[in-house]
């Protein structure tokens, strides 16, 4: 009979079992179930609205149902519905009509909700742990390449010279913000909603604090409607999730084309790559496009828990069993995708010849040859065109600035002297750039300076 039962006349329908059924997809809550049971009728005993002697042993089978389950000794029932029913049947089925009292002053509506702010909260921790490497494999990958001299782009065109350290400094700043914005989600993560019952909390004199410190919660909720009917903690880490899916496709993408023969910047390692099983001389970015296209998934979640909230009244309703699958792909997505990618990068050969040829053939100088002829006091628009014009016939004779003579140069302006090929070097372009934030090897050094200081700050 199910925990339930008293009101029906008969059993449910086979079909509506495993159409009502979550426990596939919840029983992965176990843990976080049994530790919120364990609070919950520590508190009950405490409060005295439960025997002690009551409390003790629930307490202690639960912690015996938890050995069981992580041994593989326990099989859920479909029948039992969801994790919650589940591991409350086991209990009674163990210590009988004293079991019967752990769902005192409590609600699966609340219960529920407590489990799955106490899963993210343990998953964010993990997802943490695992930005935090990427971010301590890009600084050393920036360290190695402070002088790897490549071409910067806008609109895909080759622009302005930079480094690879810079370049990979820019993604340092991307993950960097996804920590801080899942810090920032776990403060609306981590309040407590056990003690909210159904919906409108319960007549038991309940100590929520107490439950609240017991299972390291920063606060209880406000409301207890709100308590059973909010979703958006979830909501906003899918949206942390998608962003930070959303930088790993980013980066994908470039990993992507820099290993084509038409850029080939980079080489991955062949335990990261795949063959073809026609093509004997292909070499495939599996990984990155395996990342850019699971990518589709995460942003899916968002979606999903933002539609299957939009329409529902408070407080909870059944919907929100959906909510899990759309959070738990997500999350598992970023798991999975993390670790591999950044060993992808940790390993990869990187071609810096391939590199700065490639900044040298794109006119990446070209800026910094009319800031030569601004120096030399034609005002900026002017030495635009002339060195428009520059290029221009560089390009009729297919070559690059630097490779003008002294005479060519003067036809352009008179006042180019014998420092120009100085001033145009990719060296001195990249290094000039000084500015805070800028690709000069002194301003990456600081970069990479304060993102250790940010990796540091962080917690063990
Ligand atoms: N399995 C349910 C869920 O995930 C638990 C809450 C059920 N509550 C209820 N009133 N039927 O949402």
């Amino acid at each position: 009979m199910k925990l339930w039962g008293g009101r029906f006349s008969k059993n449910t329908d086979e079909l509506m079992d495993d159409f009502n059924s979550s426990i596939h997809f919840d029983s992965r809550m176990y843990r976080q179930d049994i530790l919120g049971s364990a609070a919950h009728v520590k508190m009950l005993g405490t409060t005295g609205i439960i025997p002690q002697s009551d409390a003790d042993l629930i307490y202690k089978t639960l912690f015996e149902i938890l050995d069981d389950i992580e041994n593989g000794k326990i099989e859920f029932e479909v029948s039992a519905e969801d994790i919650h029913m589940n591991i409350e049947t086991i209990l009674i089925s163990r210590i009988g009509d004293v079991g019967k009292r752990l769902h005192t002053g409590r609600s699966r509506n609340d219960q529920v909700a407590l489990d799955i702010r106490m899963y993210l909260k343990d998953e964010c921790v993990k997802i943490k742990d695992k930005l935090k490497t990427l971010l301590l494999t890009l600084i050393k990958l920036s360290e190695e390449n402070l002088d790897t001299i490549m071409p910067g782009y806008t609109h895909l065109q080759r622009a302005q010279p930079i480094t690879l350290a810079h370049h990979l400094m820019a993604y340092f700043q991307m993950f960097r913000r996804d920590i801080e914005r899942l810090d920032d989600c776990v403060k609306r993560i981590n309040i407590m909603p056990l003690g909210s019952g159904a919906l409108a909390g319960t007549t038991y004199p309940l100590d929520r604090q107490m439950v609240a410190s017991e299972l390291k919660f920063d606060a209880i909720s406000e409301n207890s409607l709100d308590s059973v009917s909010d979703r958006d903690f979830a909501i906003e880490l899918a949206s942390c999730l998608s962003i930070v899916m959303m930088h790993l496709s980013r980066f994908s993408e470039e990993i992507i084309l820099w290993c084509t023969s038409e850029f080939s910047f980079i080489e991955l390692d062949d335990a990261y790559s795949t063959g073809s099983s026609i093509m004997p001389q292909k070499k495939n970015p599996d990984v990155a496009e395996l990342v850019r296209g699971k990518t589709g998934r995460v942003y899916g979640s968002l979606i999903s828990l933002l539609t299957m909230m939009k329409g529902l009244p408070l407080a909870y309703n059944k919907d929100m069993q959906e909510d899990k699958e759309a959070i738990f792909n997500a999350i598992d997505t970023v798991n999975l995708c993390l670790p591999i990618f950044t060993k992808m990068l940790d390993t990869m050969r990187i071609k810096k010849d391939n590199m700065k040829n490639s900044a040298k053939g794109g006119f990446t100088n070209a800026t910094d040859m009319a800031d030569y002829l601004v120096k030399k006091g034609i005002p900026f628009r002017d030495a635009h065109e002339i060195i428009g014009r520059m290029v221009s016939y560089c390009l009729d004779k297919n070559i690059s600035i630097d490779n003008l003579s002294m005479d060519e140069f003067k036809s352009f302006s008179s006042l180019i002297e014998e420092d120009v090929y100085t001033a145009i070097c990719l060296e001195t372009c990249v290094n000039e750039r000084k500015t805070p934030g800028g690709p000069s090897k002194i301003s990456v050094m600081s970069q990479i300076d304060n993102g250790r200081v940010f990796i540091n700050s962080l917690k063990a």
